[in-house]
C-alpha cells in the first residue's frame, strides 16, 4: 500500500513567529488525521522552532534543499547531517525553482538524493517539464531523463525512502493546474519507468505527488486518480485552514 502524502512547501515565506503560529493551528485542526502523512517544509530559519512545536504530533517536517557534502567550505549551504540534527524527516530536492532559478542540474540533484539517503533522510524528489517542453511534445523525454539521472545508482531498498513529486513548471504558482488526466498520464509514465529501473513491486510502493496550483477545489479530482498519491502544495499551504481543507479532501 502506498502512503498518501500532503506536503506543504512554504518556499521563502514566514518568519519564525509566523511559522510557529501556523503549525500550532495546523496541529490542532489536523490532530485526528491518521490516514495520510502530513509534511510541512518551512524555510531553514524556522525549521528548529517548527520541529520543536511538532514533536510527537502527526505532522512531519521537511527542509526545502540541502548540500550533498557533509561539511566544509560551502558558504551559505546546509548539509544532511545538519538537517538530521534539527531533526527533520524529509528534504525537498530538485524543486523546479532550484532547477530553473538556481541552475541545479540532474547530476547535482542526484548527488543530493544519494547524500540524503546516506544520512537516513527521506527525500521529496521533484521533476517536471516547462511549458515550452510540453508544447513541443517533449514532456515524457524531459521527466524520464530527470528520473533516470536524478535516481542514478539509487538502490531498490533506498528508493522506498524517496517520494517523487511531479510538478509541471507551467502549473507552479500560476493558478493553472494540470488537468487530472494530464497529471495521471505523467504519473503513470513515471510509475512505469520506476518499474523498469527497479521492479513493479518496488514501483508500486513509491508515492508520487502532484504539485502545481493545488487548491481545496481541485485536490479531490487529482487525488482520485490511481497514480496520484497526494500533493506538494505551495501557496495554499501558507494558511492552516486552507491547507487543512486539502489534507482532509
Ligand atoms: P503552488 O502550489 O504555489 O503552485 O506551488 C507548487 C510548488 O512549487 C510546490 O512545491
Amino acid at each position: 500500500m502506498r502512503k498518501t502524502i500532503i506536503a506543504g512547501n512554504w518556499k521563502m515565506n514566514k518568519t519564525i513567529a509566523e511559522s510557529v503560529s501556523l503549525v500550532k493551528e495546523l496541529k490542532k485542526i489536523s490532530a485526528d488525521v491518521r490516514n495520510r502523512e502530513i509534511i510541512v517544509c518551512p524555510a531553514f530559519t524556522s525549521l528548529s522552532a517548527v520541529a520543536a512545536e511538532l514533536k510527537s504530533s502527526n505532522i512531519k517536517v521537511g527542509a526545502q534543499n540541502m548540500h550533498f557534502e557533509k561539511n566544509g567550505a560551502f558558504t551559505g549551504e546546509i548539509s544532511a547531517l545538519m538537517l538530521k540534527d534539527i531533526p527533520v524527516d524529509y528534504v525537498i530536492l530538485g524543486h523546479s525553482e532550484r532547477r530553473h532559478v538556481f541552475g541545479e542540474g540532474d547530476e547535482l540533484i542526484n548527488k543530493k538524493v544519494k547524500a540524503a539517503l546516506l544520512n537516513g533522510l527521506n527525500s521529496i524528489f521533484c521533476v517536471g517539464e516547462t511549458l515550452k517542453e510540453r508544447e513541443s511534445g517533449k514532456t515524457k523525454d524531459v521527466i524520464g531523463n530527470q528520473v533516470l539521472k536524478g535516481l542514478k545508482d539509487v538502490s531498490k531498498k533506498d528508493i522506498r525512502k524517496v517520494v517523487i513529486a511531479y510538478e509541471p513548471v507551467w502549473a507552479i504558482g500560476t493558478g493553472k493546474t494540470a488537468a487530472p488526466e494530464q497529471a495521471e498520464e505523467a504519473h503513470l509514465f513515471i510509475r512505469k519507468l520506476l518499474g523498469k529501473i527497479f521492479d513493479d513491486n518496488t514501483s508500486n510502493s513509491v508515492s508520487i505527488l502532484y504539485g502545481g496550483s493545488v487548491k481545496p477545489d481541485n485536490i479531490k479530482e487529482l487525488i482520485a486518480k490511481e497514480n496520484i498519491d497526494g500533493a506538494l502544495v505551495g501557496g495554499a499551504s501558507l494558511d492552516a485552514k486552507i491547507f487543512y481543507q486539502i489534507i482532509k479532501c
